[in-house]
């Protein structure tokens, strides 16, 4: 039997000292595919076992196989922390284990939910009276824009940038829709003189604050205008920058966001909440609704309760007490620290990208807005791609690539709220040193 006294204490220790000693981890797990299913049996035991044998397996089988996002150098990909109080937060959301399929199996979930999402709202600077829910993922958030947008128009056409995130396209193809990818400039904005005639067909445009490989914004106002002359859903991924509109300064890459009929940001990405918590804000709800709302006998209440039901706006029924870690976060960091958090990522990523400025035989690959630096070395993309492999390999950090104009580059992402100067050092240190041995 399990003692949540006693094995909770120890799996707090454990969560605990793990974060204490994440940094002289390996960044990047050092196994072999197939090798964590080797080493568990291959069914479950019959009889129970102590929770003690769940956490001593947790180090020996498991851990060697992670691979730490929370590590200070974890720069792949976009960095992501999950913060104190939103770890204690997911504990008690799972010891509540509230199920909100309706307003009113979950009262104190749905409406926290509203308010945390006004609040985060607030926090970015958005127009007052949207209608926000959490979804798992910003894939999903889109896949919930794109099928509202189809809804209320009719249309199948589904408009994006050439660097919007895949998740685009995996949504268009999954609802069997049209898709068609836009030009971006020199820049890797979206190219709004190429969206082009027949428009009109378009049931929307998902423009990006943020894209995933080089992080550029396209221009939300030209869009925004298209969208409006056209009768299109404009939807906007700001999946990863977003976060950063907490900060004035970076505010320039929200123009025009409020004339969007959809946005998303995640909080699992760049503001310290775990996976899976993505903001799905509409000015548009009752689109939403009208494509998702399908109450079944068994789950019909007086209308007024009905329309609290945030399961009605999304493609889920059943949801988790997401809007608890949230919560947490906003309350135990507020502005000040979340604007903290975004700015001292922004300046260590300022700071390597003026060492690989500096740097003879280094170049830079495109605008950095945020705390992203896509970089590369002089010369073939084979070249590249053997340094990303040999620095990966010694597990000192971890950085991933995106392809730029057709040219392979490196990506140094910094969000991870561990994050110090020396980590960033160490990156460029590993860097160097790793290239002059190709
Ligand atoms: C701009 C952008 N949109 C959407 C996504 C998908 O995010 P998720 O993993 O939450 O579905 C990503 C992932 O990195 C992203 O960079």
């Amino acid at each position: 039997m399990t003692d949540l006294r006693k094995d909770g204490a120890a799996a707090l220790e454990w969560a605990a000292r793990y974060l204490e000693r994440v940094d002289q981890l390996p960044v990047l797990a050092q196994v072999k595919p197939g090798e964590v299913r080797a080493r568990l049996p291959a069914t479950a035991p019959d009889e129970p076992e102590p929770f003690e044998a769940v956490l001593r397996d947790l180090d020996h089988v498991l851990l060697p196989a992670v691979t730490h996002w929370q590590h200070p150098r974890y720069f792949a990909y976009f960095a992501t922390s999950s913060s104190e109080p939103a770890i204690l937060a997911e504990l008690l959301a799972a010891t509540l284990n509230s199920v909100a399929i309706l307003w009113r199996t979950a009262p104190a979930a749905t409406e926290l939910e509203g308010v945390v999402l006004d609040w985060t709202a607030d926090l970015l600077g958005l127009p007052p009276g949207w209608h926000g829910h959490i979804e798992d993922t910003a894939s999903t958030s889109t896949l919930a824009a794109i099928i509202a947008a189809r809804h209320a128009s009719g249309r199948d056409l589904v408009v994006c940038s050439e660097q919007a995130h895949s998740s685009v396209e995996k949504a268009a193809r999954m609802l069997g829709m049209r898709l068609r990818k836009v030009p971006c400039d020199e820049q890797f904005r979206m190219r709004p003189d190429a969206v082009g005639e027949g428009l009109n067909q378009a049931a929307i445009i998902v423009a990006t604050v943020g894209t995933t490989a080089s992080t550029a914004v396209d221009p939300v106002p030209e869009l925004a205008t298209a969208c409006e002359r056209a009768g299109v859903w404009l939807h906007v991924d700001a999946a990863y920058a977003g976060a950063a509109m907490v900060c004035p300064e970076f505010r320039w890459a929200f123009h025009g966001v409020e004339r969007a009929d959809s946005l998303v940001v995640n909080a699992h990405k760049w503001m310290l909440t775990p996976t899976d918590c993505s903001l799905l804000w509409s000015r548009r709800p009752n689109d939403l609704r009208n494509a998702f709302s399908v109450t079944p006998e068994y789950l019909r209440t007086p209308d007024a309760e009905d329309a609290l039901s945030l399961s009605e706006y999304g493609p889920a029924l059943g949801r988790r007490f997401r809007a608890l870690k949230l919560w947490a976060v906003l309350r135990c960091y507020g502005r000040s620290g979340l604007q903290a958090e975004i700015r001292r990522a922004v300046e260590l990523a300022a700071m390597f990208e003026r060492w690989v400025d500096e740097e003879p035989g280094w170049q830079l690959c495109a605008p950095r807005p945020f705390s992203v630096v896509c970089f590369r070395l002089a010369g073939a993309d084979e070249r590249n791609r053997r340094l990303l492999e040999r620095v990966n390999a010694t597990g000192e950090v971890f950085l991933s690539h995106a392809v730029l104009g057709g040219r392979y580059v490196l990506r140094l992402a910094v969000g991870q709220m561990r994050t110090r100067e020396q980590d960033v050092q160490r990156a460029w240190d590993v860097l160097r040193r790793e290239s002059s041995r190709l």
